[in-house]
């Protein structure tokens, strides 16, 4: 089966409320209704999400925003027929496409949602030869990621606006060490490193709990890790098949500046995320403390 047509076929509902219920949808939420407030269009009509799942996210900003048109665009049939009937709202337009025929659209959209989606592109175009055991070549992710933005830009209406969330990688790349607090996550860990395809992370134990690795790793480990603690194989068997950071705050920042937009951004970590990998790790050297999960970003197109 092709890579894509695996991966889609291993989500479950569960994968799909996990995405919109608890802390990290709620922290999601906030740190947009934040930067919509302060930075998003004076007037919404139209809105797009791409990638758009189970769309709730969006669909709460079609009301809270009084916009009068939402389109969901998902390239992933189930997703788009499942939402197609769930929703019986005039308002509502449900499409199947991939991210990268948006440049043919001649639809124009206020505001466009990419909602923990965009590191599914760079994961699935980033294979050389679409091979799940072949880790994840960075220059071509990251190439299809920018590709993938720029048929955005294209979509995006003069004073619009593109919302963004996913995890994020820290500002450098640096060898740090961290100290691993816990026989069960010393356990996720171990096994992470020996079974994670789309990365082969260059690491060291320098003693029984103690592992050097590079500040980019630990970035995507910390995200991962627990699926394997929490011992969630169905969780685990989509997500093993990604990366979740592929891009720092400082390349989202070039990468919108090339395209005329400008980038208002936050970072942080969930609060039940941050409690969790603090009673499993101590950064011992090389960052100040363990880095922030996610961004949440709004890049705004010049009017
Ligand atoms: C992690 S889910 C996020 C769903 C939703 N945005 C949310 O936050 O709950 C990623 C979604 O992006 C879709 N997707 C991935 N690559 C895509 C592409 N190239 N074009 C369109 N949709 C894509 C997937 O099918 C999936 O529904």
């Amino acid at each position: 089966m092709e890579l894509t047509q695996t991966h889609k076929s291993r989500k479950r509902d569960a994968y799909w409320d996990n995405l919109v219920q608890g802390e990290t949808a709620q922290y999601k939420v906030k740190a947009l209704d934040a930067l919509i407030a302060a930075h998003g269009p004076s007037k919404v009509d139209g809105l797009l999400d791409i990638g758009c799942g189970t769309s709730e996210i969006a669909l709460h900003y079609l009301d809270a925003l009084g916009g009068r048109r939402l389109v969901g665009l998902d390239y992933d049939a189930a997703v788009v027929e499942a939402a197609a009937r769930r929703y019986g709202d005039p308002r509502l337009e449900w499409r199947q496409a991939d991210i990268f025929e948006l440049g043919r659209s001649a639809d124009r959209f206020d505001l466009v949602f990419m909602l923990d989606m965009l590191h599914e592109v760079y994961s699935f175009c980033g294979r050389p030869n679409g091979d799940v055991a072949e880790p994840i070549d960075h220059a071509l992710g990251l190439d299809a990621a920018r590709r993938a933005l720029a048929q955005v830009a294209t979509v995006v209406a003069p004073g619009g606006a593109v919302a963004i969330t996913d995890n994020v990688l820290c500002p450098d790349d640096v060898r740090v060490t961290v100290r691993v607090l816990n026989a069960q996550a010393r356990r996720a860990v171990g096994r992470f490193l020996d079974e994670y395809p789309a990365r082969r992370m260059a690491h060291r134990w320098t003693g029984a709990d103690t592992l050097e690795i590079g500040s980019h790793d630990l970035c995507i480990l910390l995200t991962q890790y627990n699926k394997l603690k929490q011992a969630d194989p169905a969780r685990w068997n989509v997500e093993k098949l990604e990366i979740h950071q592929y891009m720092t705050v400082a390349e989202y920042r070039d990468c919108f500046g090339d395209l005329g937009f400008t980038l208002h951004a936050t970072v942080g970590t969930p609060p039940d995320a941050g409690a969790e990998w603090t009673a499993d790790f101590r950064m011992e050297s090389g960052l100040p403390g363990l880095p922030d999960k996610r961004i949440t970003l709004l890049a705004v197109k010049a009017g």
